[in-house]
């Protein structure tokens, strides 16, 4: 039996700190409210001259060292993002080329904060297929372009970030299974008007910011993770004993409780890290657990359970032996 296997696991955070203090002086909020109603402490936003690829590019090369696999050995790059850098190439392409490695397939996937459970879960096809050995699966985002900065209920919740992993094919366990699923109804709920078949004037115009319906979309998220993860659990016939940790998508702190509540896991079991990098949306799984890998809290040979929920809507999770 082919598994897909984490090799190696990677990072990127842009330098500027953007603190809660910060907002107060821009928005008509308060460090407190951002605080208790999300969890949020600080956010990193990238550079004006920084984009997508530049921390996709920086995550995938420390995937690759930690992996010990040279960018020439991939058979596959894929790139989670809503906010690549062009409208083509796809950021995988333009990551492709400054890791110098033309010939492999390379694609972007767009499902918003789900995206590197989508793309976990398209790499997992591919390699327990045989079709494919090294893999390098990457997700990436500049959502501080899409910010309304004048927005206090959107401006306040999210940042710039990517992370990445490398998967290779083993006989030993790796991914157990991946679940991801899609309700297109919400759109009203969550959305960023604007669009290039809308015309180019919508977006260049400035319309092109998130706009969350945040209370409607918090308690459908709350739900469908409380669903996702019996949905794993069963598939795999195991119970919540089996999970050491969970890496959820980190868009509230509030969403991540209930979810470990659900599960009756202590938050001394769950890698959390929107307090210091708010919502990066595809970047915000592979941050949280390269984070938690870098600090010698996941362990070889520990099973985790991955899972988020975003716009589309869209939901996925991963149970996964490290
Ligand atoms: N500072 C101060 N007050 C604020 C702010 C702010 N930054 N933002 C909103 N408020 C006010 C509102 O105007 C409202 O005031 P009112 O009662 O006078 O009308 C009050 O705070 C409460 O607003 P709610 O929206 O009900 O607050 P809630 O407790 O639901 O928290 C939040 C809002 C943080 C957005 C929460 O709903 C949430 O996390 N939602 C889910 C987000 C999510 O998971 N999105 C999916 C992924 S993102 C993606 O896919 C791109």
């Amino acid at each position: 039996m082919t598994y897909s296997r984490i090799t190696g696991t990677g990072g990127c955070l842009p330098e500027r700190v953007l603190t809660n203090a910060e907002l107060e002086r821009m928005v008509d909020t308060s460090d407190e409210w951002i605080r208790t109603r999300t969890g949020i402490r600080e956010r990193r936003i990238a550079a004006p001259d920084e984009t997508t690829c530049d921390l996709a590019e920086r995550a995938a090369r420390q995937a690759l060292d930690a992996a010990g696999v040279a960018p020439s050995e991939l058979d596959l790059i894929v790139v989670a993002t809503t906010t690549p850098d062009k409208v083509f190439p796809s950021t995988a392409c333009l990551l492709q080329a400054r890791l110098g490695v033309g010939g492999c397939p390379a694609f972007d996937i767009q499902a918003v904060c789900t995206g590197f459970l989508y793309g976990m879960t398209v790499v997992d096809q591919f390699i327990r297929s045989g079709t494919v050995r090294r893999a390098l699966l990457v997700g990436a985002e500049t959502l501080s372009r899409i910010l309304d900065w004048t927005d206090r209920a959107t401006c306040v919740l999210f940042g710039d970030g990517a992370g990445a992993v490398v998967l290779e094919a083993s006989g030993e366990p790796g991914v157990l299974s991946t679940h991801i699923h899609a309700d297109g109804a919400y759109e009203h709920l969550l959305a960023v008007d604007g669009g290039i078949s809308q015309g180019y004037e919508r977006v260049a115009g400035g319309n092109a910011y998130i706009r969350m319906q945040g209370n409607e979309v918090f308690r459908v998220a709350v739900n469908t993770l409380g669903s996702i993860v019996d949905e794993t659990l069963e598939a795999n016939g195991v119970t919540r004993d089996a999970i050491d940790w969970l890496v959820p998508h980190q868009a509230n702190v509030r969403i991540i409780s209930a979810t470990a509540k659900k599960l009756k896991l202590p938050m001394d079991r769950v890698v959390v890290t929107v307090d210091v990098h708010g919502n990066t949306s595809a970047a915000s799984v592979p941050l949280a657990l390269d984070t938690a890998v870098r600090d010698g809290r996941v362990q070889r040979g520990q099973r985790l359970l991955l899972e988020a929920f975003g716009a589309g809507f869209t939901w996925g999770a991963a149970y996964l032996v490290y």
